[in-house]
Order: C-alpha cells, then structure tokens, then sequence
C-alpha cells in the first residue's frame, strides 16, 4: 500500500526555477514542509511564498551548493527552522556544453563543482538527519546524459555518470538505514537549461514540463517504504 507524505520535510536544491521549483510546490501540495535551496534570494522567496499558500511551512537557504561551507550553514538553517529532513532532492545542475579541445577548463570544471560536489556536500550535510530517523529518501537529478555521453557533453555527461555511480554506491551502503536512494534521468525537459531565453515560446504539449517530473517524483515518494524504483529514465513522446 502507498504511504502518506503528508508532514513530511523535504529540502531541495535548484529550487529557484525550473524542475527544482515544481517538485518543491507538488510537494507543498502535499502537506511536505519544504526547504529551499538555491542562489536566487527573490526567485526562492516567491517560491517559498507560493508553498506557505498551500499551508505548508517553507524556509530558504541561499546558498552556492559547490562551497561546502555554505551548504552547511544552509542545511543548519533548514534544520532549526523545520527540522530535520525526510527527503533530499539533489537537483541543482548547470549544463555546459562544447568540444572538449575547445571548452575553457574552467567551465569544464565548474560543472563538476557543481553537479558532483554540489551533490556531495548537500548530501554529506543532510545524510546523518535521515541515519538518526533510521528511514528516508534521497532523489538525485541525474540526466539522460548520465547513461549515454554525446559529443560536445564531455563536462556534463562525465558529471551525471558520476552521479550516477555515487548514488548506486551510497545506495548499497544506506539500505541498510531503509534509506531509498534513487537517480532520475530525464531526456529533455523544457526549463532555462535547455531552452534559455525561448522558454517561453515552447510548444507545452510537445516537450516534458518540470511539473510533469514533479509528479513522477512524488508517485515514487509515495511508494511502500520496503520498495523503491533505484534508476529510471524518463521521455518525452513526441518533441518533433
Ligand atoms: N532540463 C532538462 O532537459 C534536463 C534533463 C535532464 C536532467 N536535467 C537536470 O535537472 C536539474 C535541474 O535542471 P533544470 O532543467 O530545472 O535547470 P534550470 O531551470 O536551469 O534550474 C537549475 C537550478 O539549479 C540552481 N543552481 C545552479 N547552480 C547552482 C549552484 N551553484 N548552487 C545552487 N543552486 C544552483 C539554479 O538556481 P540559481 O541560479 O538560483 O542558483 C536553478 O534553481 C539539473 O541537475 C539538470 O542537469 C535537466
């Protein structure tokens, strides 16, 4: 049988728009506490405004997730203002493409600062709260991405196979706590990373929206604990 969600907490990362700001309001729209993450103050606070309207509560933490001290100043934050987290969604992600000989190292290695630290910081800040409560769920955005590398996608893909590999490590080590870590791989979703500046022109039937994820995630998280969906991978039907 599924469980409730409802009263949970959960603190998520990339929070300020795109795939981040869905989850977090169908979240909200659940009765789940939310935590915001992110390094737009107003674009956080408005969506923090937006899940206290549905009656949940919602704090945010600005904060840059590729400087570990900052990550956990933000999750000590989150703590005291709405305890300790059930769920931790690892979604903030840049994406930086370009020919491997061509792309500045420091883009190169921006993206695994934040895509991979970023990920290891929030995570190693947030796992002892869900070992204390002896349950709990970690989501990690990975991407399409993360299974199969494309040209021009050496800094991104290499970043969400890694991952993708840490989450099937952590995952083995953490069963034992009934700690479900499970990766994402959407291919294409319409957000500022994929569509920059033409966002708003994107045909809404075509391409996989945010709040389409959203409510994938949560399907998951409703799941009877003793069951979890580790990987999948998630498509869009027809963007052409
Ligand atoms: N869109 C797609 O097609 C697609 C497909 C597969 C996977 N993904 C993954 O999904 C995740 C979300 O992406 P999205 O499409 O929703 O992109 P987006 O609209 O660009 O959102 C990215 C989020 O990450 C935050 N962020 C970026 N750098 C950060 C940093 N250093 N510290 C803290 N937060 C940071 C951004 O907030 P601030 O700028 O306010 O910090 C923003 O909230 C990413 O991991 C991405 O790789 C996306």
């Amino acid at each position: 049988m599924a469980q409730s969600i409802n009263g949970k907490t959960a603190y998520i990362t990339g929070a300020s728009r795109g795939i981040g700001k869905a989850v977090a309001l169908e979240l909200a729209k659940e009765g789940v506490h939310v935590g915001l993450i992110a390094r737009s103050k107003s674009a956080l606070e408005e969506v923090a405004l937006e899940a206290r309207a549905m009656g949940v509560n919602a704090s945010v933490a600005v904060t840059d997730i590729s400087d570990m001290e900052q990550v956990n100043e933000a999750i000590s934050k989150l703590e005291f203002e709405l305890g300790p987290a059930d769920i931790l969604i690892n979604n903030a992600g840049i994406g930086k493409y370009g020919l491997f000989l061509e792309m500045e190292p420091e883009e190169w290695k921006k993206t695994f600062e934040v895509n991979v630290f970023g990920t290891y910081h929030v995570t190693h800040a947030v796992l002892p709260q869900l070992i204390k409560k002896n349950r709990g769920d970690i989501i990690n955005i990975s991407s399409s991405s993360g299974l199969k590398g494309t040209a021009k996608s050496t800094a991104y893909s290499g970043s969400k196979f890694a991952i993708q590999g840490m989450t099937e490590a952590l995952m083995q080590e953490v069963r034992k706590n009934n700690i479900r870590v499970m990766t994402l791989n959407p291919s294409l979703v319409a957000t500022n990373l994929t569509f920059g500046d033409n966002l708003d022109e994107v045909d809404k039937e075509k391409y996989m929206q945010p709040e389409d994820l959203a409510e994938y995630m949560v399907s998951q998280l409703k799941l009877h604990p003793r069951i979890f969906i580790k990987q999948s991978l998630q498509w869009a039907t027809n963007p052409f």
